[in-house]
């Protein structure tokens, strides 16, 4: 049995929708915290049972029968995640899952400027060590966090943000598609796989020129101070720890961390993956 967490969330429900394209509902489970919001996959004969990283016991059960675990990594960041990831490998391994999957990054390293990369860094680490078979999915970046980069650039005409670089965008949907191709065929990638993502990478300048096109308006890329722009979201109300996060996105970029692309995605999709112009399209770009 194919067991995937996070069942109930962005990437792990569309992970299930596209398995159920390729596998027999019986040949899959999901393990969520929440069992009541997991309730169409039980109707489509999917498996559900509960599981919480925080209650290791809990995995017991929602493993029960794996052969192959999928780990969506959870959305805490440090030292949380990692202790996360490691309650859910150690699950996975006692099962007797014959692979273990990780939903880790394309710019998963130790020592990234992006908090969460070092965690997936660390989690992939502790992984190549539980003499399990593992792939480590390394998932292009969401292009979906581009809409919150954007702030009120359609409004105002400016698309004001710190100094940025080029960036793997990727969507959920191709990323979950993917990664139920690789769970249908078993152990097509070991260890880490090449990134996994669109092909192209592209900084806030080129999405604003994209903008431009789509809106028939200019919106112009303004690059602000760091400090400025921090002491300007914490201004608004966000919180500081979540203003640091977002500006490390940045800095990260701007160092390159993200610029990496390859044709994987591509070649397991057998077809272009999603560019973000298509998501940019989506957005209500008319006054
Ligand atoms: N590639 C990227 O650019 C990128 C960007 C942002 C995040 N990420 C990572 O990708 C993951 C999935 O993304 P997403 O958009 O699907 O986010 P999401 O909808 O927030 O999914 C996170 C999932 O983690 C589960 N989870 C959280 N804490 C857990 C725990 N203690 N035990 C078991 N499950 C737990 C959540 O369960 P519930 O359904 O019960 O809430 C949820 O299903 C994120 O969590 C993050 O690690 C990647």
């Amino acid at each position: 049995m194919i067991i995937i967490t996070g069942g109930t969330g962005r990437l792990g429900s569309q992970i299930v929708d596209r398995l159920l394209d390729q596998v027999a509902a019986d040949r899959i489970g999901v393990s969520v915290r929440d069992t009541d919001r997991a309730g169409q996959l039980a109707a489509r004969g999917v498996r559900v049972r509960r599981g919480d990283f925080t209650e290791p016991e809990s995995l017991a059960d929602a493993f029960e029968g794996a052969t192959q675990v999928l780990i969506v990594s959870t959305d805490q960041t440090g030292e949380a995640a990692v202790a996360r990831h490691i309650a859910a490998i150690d699950a996975a391994h006692k099962a007797g899952a014959k692979r273990i999957l990780y939903t880790s990054h394309q710019g998963a390293t130790e020592d990234s400027l992006f908090a969460p990369m070092p965690d997936h860094a660390a989690t992939e680490r502790y992984l190549s060590k539980t003499g399990t078979p593992f792939t480590a999915l390394r998932n292009g970046f969401y292009t979906s966090t581009v809409r919150h980069l954007l702030g009120r650039a359609l409004e105002t005409g400016e698309l004001i943000a710190p100094a940025d670089g080029p960036v793997s965008w990727t969507t959920h949907a191709d990323l979950a598609e993917a990664a139920a191709i690789i769970l249908a065929h078993e152990g097509r990638f070991d260890g880490p796989t090449p990134p996994l993502t669109a092909r192209d990478a592209l900084d806030l300048a080129a999405i604003a020129g994209i903008l431009t096109e789509l809106t028939g308006r200019t919106i112009r890329r303004v690059v602000a101070d760091d400090d400025e722009w921090t002491a300007t979201m914490i201004g608004h109300g966000v919180p500081a720890d979540q203003t640091n996060m977002l500006l490390g996105m940045f800095q990260a970029a701007r160092r390159g961390e993200f610029a990496t692309t390859g044709p994987e995605l591509e070649n397991l999709l057998q077809r272009t993956p999603t560019p973000v112009r298509s998501m940019l399209e989506g957005l209500n770009t008319q006054p």
